[in-house]
């Protein structure tokens, strides 16, 4: 496997040496990159001896071969060890002032960062809210340990043990293990138009049907998203990343449209968007006067249950996943509407997660419970919608 290790300035450097020998001797091919404040504790020399690879810490050098991004095209994982303070802030704020910088902006491959520094910092509310928004996009944090720190002083912030980061780094669900997977995932919430300036809609950011879809391209699939309404920060996540294909769609129907032609060539199908199960019979032309005390009752028609059509229609060795969104707040209630709807719909798997004004729509985090053909529970997440979106994929890998 074709691995980046980053190494940031603090002493723990040392110690990363150790971490990329023993991924080298477990066959991988290792890039070191190390910052240039990294190089005080440990120098390039050595980086270079024990790696057997060149090394760098310029964006100048090999301009040709465009290394600032190639590292990061090229990594199957990125591992930063130790990650300072200071990193984890560039980290969470997109910076790429040098080659870690860009190799960690240009990359799709899973992140893996072991913290090092003193207690104060690591507790500092500013890395408290990096480590959140990294975790958030998916990196994993490895660490810190408690422990005696350069100062003499104890507490958290020594960096992992070597083993301890290389077994965690190696263990990272979707270290490309979905590698040439075609998927094809729904998301946001469709919007029924009544007239031109309006539509019937729901609550739906587009955020979990986007977490599924960027794990799945992180983890080596090739995925299609079908995307309805979702916020614009959300839908620029999927546009960006290289091995995701964008269809926009409005209505239910349109969406139905895109997710039957893209659907022969998936071999996973996830459907997370919210799709209104009703639209106005007839969609006013022009824009509708109000009606006044008469007040206004709109014609409703049901849409077609897309997700059920497209499991009645899977062929061989193709999987459909749905979800369920439900209100109902008693677990064994919910887990019964979750079973039902899921013979119902005639899915592989099925993601119940419970919403209601506070939970589930519009935040980053999320909890599911995932039930497999025979109802049973295959798995449980709780936690940001990223998570949930690789305990969703480790269900799927597990299943095939
Ligand atoms: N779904 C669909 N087509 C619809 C409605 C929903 O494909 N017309 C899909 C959703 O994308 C989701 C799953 O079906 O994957 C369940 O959606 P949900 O809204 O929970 O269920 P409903 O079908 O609306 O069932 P009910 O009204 O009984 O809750």
């Amino acid at each position: 496997m074709f691995i980046v290790v980053g190494v940031t300035g603090g002493i723990a450097a040392y110690k990363s040496v150790h971490l990329v020998r023993r991924l080298v001797r477990a066959g991988h091919d290792v890039h070191v990159i190390p910052t240039e404040d990294s190089l005080h504790f440990v120098g390039l020399t050595t980086w270079e001896a024990i790696s057997r690879n060149p090394v760098t810490t310029s964006v100048h050098e090999d301009v040709a071969r465009v290394r600032h991004v190639s590292l990061g095209r090229s990594a199957e994982l990125v591992v930063v060890a130790p990650a300072t303070a200071n990193v984890l802030a560039k980290m969470a704020a997109g910076l790429a002032d040098d080659l870690l910088g860009t190799t960690l902006l240009a990359t799709t491959a899973p992140v893996v960062v072991a913290p090092a520094m003193h207690t104060e910092m690591w507790r500092h509310p500013a890395t408290v809210a990096n480590v959140a928004v990294l975790r958030e996009r998916g990196v994993t944090v490895v660490g810190p340990a408690e422990g005696e720190l350069t100062g003499g002083d104890s507490g958290p912030g020594r960096m992992s043990e070597p083993d301890e980061i290389a077994d965690a780094a190696l263990a990272v669900p979707g270290v490309h293990d979905l590698a040439g997977l075609r998927v094809l995932v729904s998301a946001g919430g469709t919007r029924e138009p009544l007239d031109p300036v309006r539509y019937l809609g729901n609550r739906s950011s587009g955020r979990q049907g986007v977490a599924v879809a960027l794990a799945a391209a992180d983890r080596g699939a090739d995925v299609t998203v079908v995307l309805a309404h979702a916020d614009t920060d959300v839908a620029d996540r999927v546009r960006r990343h290289p091995r995701i294909r964008v269809v926009d769609v409005g209505t239910a129907e349109e969406l139905q449209h895109a997710m039957t032609s893209a659907s022969s060539s998936a071999e996973v199908i996830v459907m997370a968007a919210a799709v209104a199960d009703y639209r106005v019979a007839e969609v006013s032309a022009v824009k509708m006067s109000k009606k006044g005390d008469a007040g206004l009752t709109l014609d409703l028609v049901q849409n077609p249950d897309i997700l059920a059509g497209l499991a009645a229609a899977r062929r061989d060795g193709q999987m459909v996943v749905g979800f369920a969104a439900e209100t109902e707040p008693d677990r064994e209630l919910l887990l019964e509407r979750g079973r039902g709807k899921r013979a119902r719909k005639g899915v592989d798997l099925l993601v119940v997660n419970e919403v209601g004004w506070t939970r589930g729509f519009d935040r980053t985090d999320n909890a599911v419970v995932v039930l497999g053909p025979d109802g049973a529970v295959v798995a449980e997440r709780q936690g940001t919608k990223r998570e949930v979106a690789d305990a969703l994929w480790d269900a799927v890998v597990a299943r095939r």
